[in-house]
């Protein structure tokens, strides 16, 4: 990982720090449905506005084409003004006369927020002038959003050479986080990778073989691995042209001596339905009209036997059909297992991506686990082991 600075590095007082945050936030009838972007936010204006500076808060929300003031990042001025505890002056623009007028206005300890970053073609085209724009308004940057890490985009990349820079707190925890996780592990180290397709973690599992120790693969992506293994998968979801693919990963698992652990049984039924019949079964025995939707009892023993003889987890994606009940005990009954290994010191968890935090919210133990990111595209491509643009820019050369 590179060294970077942090805001304990800053000499802020006085000064206008630019912080580019993720106030990506979900929102349903103009209320935020899920407040933990903004609420990581808080230590970083704090540290800032306690410390005399004019933080001056920079997002993008949706992905907008030009400006559209259904996108407007107005909505958020209440929730992270409640979240910080302070006034929250807003900008109607992020760069220009109007964004300056407010900036001007800020006294020390004050914090404004700019319009939504995305209004200006120059953020996703990684910009010079837009940056420099941008750059206009500050005379420091902070970094605190690495959930958009994975984007080359100006008020990320470019900025990030015109200004001092610094990593926030909140972008400091995740590095640190996914440090400890992947970079100098207590071993053993285990990664439990689900979700629905083989396709879309074709590089973060051909990664982690050559990292981890044991790899459990649950969720409708082992079931091309249990296809390409000549198993019977009935009408379950299965990428039938991916079994070169499944099996040539199996072999460079078995190369690098990275243990593999698919389900040995499933939970099944004929249709994804709340509270239909279901039938659990052996992975050598499911039958021909049926889909598989959760891994069975057995599955969650000895992915349970694993995760107890293991010091550090990493875990993207649910095991099982987790959104329709039943099937999504056997997700549940892996929390409360990571749950409960991690409150008795026995192991360091970190889990991410957007369906994993659902699954651990639903099994009501989010706050259990060692480190949740709240990143999802940027938490993949670190798994990729590919290089953040993000956190590449903060780097000290
Ligand atoms: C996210 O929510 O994953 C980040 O904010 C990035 O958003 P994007 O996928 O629209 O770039
Ligand atoms: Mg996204």
């Amino acid at each position: 990982m590179p060294r970077f600075r942090t805001l304990d590095d800053l000499d802020v007082a006085g000064k206008r720090v630019l912080v580019r945050a993720d106030l990506n936030v979900p929102v349903k009838d103009g209320k935020v449905t899920d407040a933990t972007r903004i609420e990581r936010l808080v230590p970083t204006i704090a540290n800032l506005a306690d410390r005399g500076a004019k933080v001056v808060v920079m997002s993008h929300f949706g992905r907008p084409k030009g400006v559209d003031p259904s996108q407007s990042l107005r909505d958020l001025v209440e929730p992270m003004s409640h979240a910080i505890g302070r006034p929250v002056h807003f900008a109607p623009d992020c760069i220009g006369p109007e964004a300056k007028r407010v900036v001007d206005g800020l006294k020390r300890g004050e914090v404004a927020l700019l319009e939504n970053l995305r209004f200006h073609k120059g953020e996703e085209a990684n910009d010079a002038q837009f940056a420099g724009a941008l750059a206009e308004l500050g005379d420091l940057y902070v970094d605190d959003a690495f959930s958009a890490a994975h984007r080359a985009h100006a008020s990320i990349e470019a900025l990030a050479h015109l200004l001092p820079a610094a990593a926030g707190r909140n972008m400091q925890a995740e590095l640190d986080a996914l440090g400890s996780a992947l970079e100098n592990p207590q071993r053993p180290v285990m990664a439990l990778v689900g979700g629905a397709k083989v396709s879309t973690k074709l590089d973060l599992l051909n990664f982690m073989t050559g990292k981890v120790d044991k790899l459990a693969i649950g969720g409708a992506m082992a079931n091309t691995f249990l296809f390409a293994q000549g198993k019977p998968v009935g009408r379950s979801l299965c990428e039938r042209d991916l079994a070169d693919t499944a099996r040539s990963i199996l072999a460079s698992a078995a190369r690098s001596g990275c243990e593999i652990i698919l389900p040995d049984d499933a939970v099944t039924a004929d249709e994804l339905k709340p509270g239909v019949v279901t039938r659990t079964v052996g992975v050598n025995a499911v039958p021909m009209n049926a889909m598989i939707l959760d891994i069975g009892p057995q599955s969650v023993e000895s992915i349970s036997g694993a995760l107890a003889a293991s010091k550090t987890l990493v875990w993207n994606g649910p095991v099982g059909a987790f959104e329709t009940a039943p099937f999504d005990r056997g997700t549940v009954a892996i929390a409360k297992k990571v749950a409960e290994l991690t409150k008795a010191g026995k192991l360091m968890s970190v889990a991410g991506g957007g369906d994993t935090v659902a699954a651990l919210a639903a099994a009501g133990v989010t706050d259990d686990l060692t480190y949740v990111s709240t990143a999802g595209g940027a938490f993949l491509e670190w798994l990729e082991g590919r290089e953040l643009p993000g956190v590449a820019a903060l780097a000290i050369k």
